[in-house]
């Protein structure tokens, strides 16, 4: 099965679950966008559901599928939340953020009665941290931030702390959807994730972190031979 076959198989997993009148919140990445075609098809046949874009990006996609949307002021509260990740452990705990969403994905996720991953079974994985975690600062004092952040790092345990600004297509440093920098952090290995989460939040700056701790309630893992269901 092809990487887009498995995002595919993971997306209609997810899609079995969605009820009409739901609201939904609508996550961002390559397996989300899988989703969000499968959502129109089953909108242009008829389902009545109304959903809340974790990104820019997800807003266009949504859009162009005829997806109706509505703003998480207006909506709440939301029953399931359908996204990505990078990575997943038998805990359900994650990193989310290579699409530099991660500040709204939480926010709705976290708005939501159920969040469900999916995913190519690829990114499971016994312990967190060889994806680099995405940590959104504030652009303000980026440097001092910078610093605190290598510290919250090292007093966490994490063997290896490189840092590196994350740039976008063009090469210029990227800035969120909410204007915000996004450094991300080579770990190799987290081995204390809700540790590094509270140090990581002390910091002055940091907005929001990648770690996903306590959110997913289910995992629809795709790989050739089937698709699992890690659930909390
Ligand atoms: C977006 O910021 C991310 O959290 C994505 O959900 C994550 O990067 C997974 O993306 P893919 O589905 O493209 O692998």
């Amino acid at each position: 099965m092809s990487a887009p076959d498995l995002r595919r198989a993971a997306a209609e997993r997810a899609l079995a679950l969605v009820e009409p009148g739901m609201r939904l919140g609508i996550g961002t990445g390559s397996t989300a966008a899988a989703f969000i075609a499968l959502l129109g098809d089953r909108v242009r046949a008829g389902l009545d559901v109304i959903g809340v874009p974790t990104s820019e990006a997800t807003r266009i996609a949504c859009e162009r599928e005829g997806i109706r949307l509505a703003t998480l002021d207006e909506l709440p509260e939301l029953d399931l939340t359908i996204d990505g990740a990078d990575e997943c452990d038998g805990q359900l705990r994650l990193i989310k953020g290579g699409g530099a969403a991660l500040l709204r994905e939480k926010i709705v996720a976290v708005a939501s009665r159920r969040m469900v991953v999916i995913a190519d079974a690829a990114k499971r994985v016994e312990t967190l941290g060889a994806f680099p975690l995405p940590i959104e600062v504030n652009v303000f004092g980026l440097g001092a931030t910078w610093r605190a952040v290598e510290a919250a790092l090292a007093e966490s345990g994490c063997a290896g702390k490189r840092i590196t600004r994350r740039l976008d297509a063009a090469g210029a440093p990227l800035l969120t959807d909410g204007g915000h920098a996004l450094l991300d952090a080579h770990l190799g290995r987290i081995p204390d994730p809700e540790g590094l989460s509270a140090r990581l939040w002390a910091v002055p700056g940091v907005v929001e972190h990648g770690l996903f701790l306590g959110i997913a309630d289910t995992a629809f893992l795709a790989e050739a031979s089937g698709t699992q269901a890690v659930v909390t």
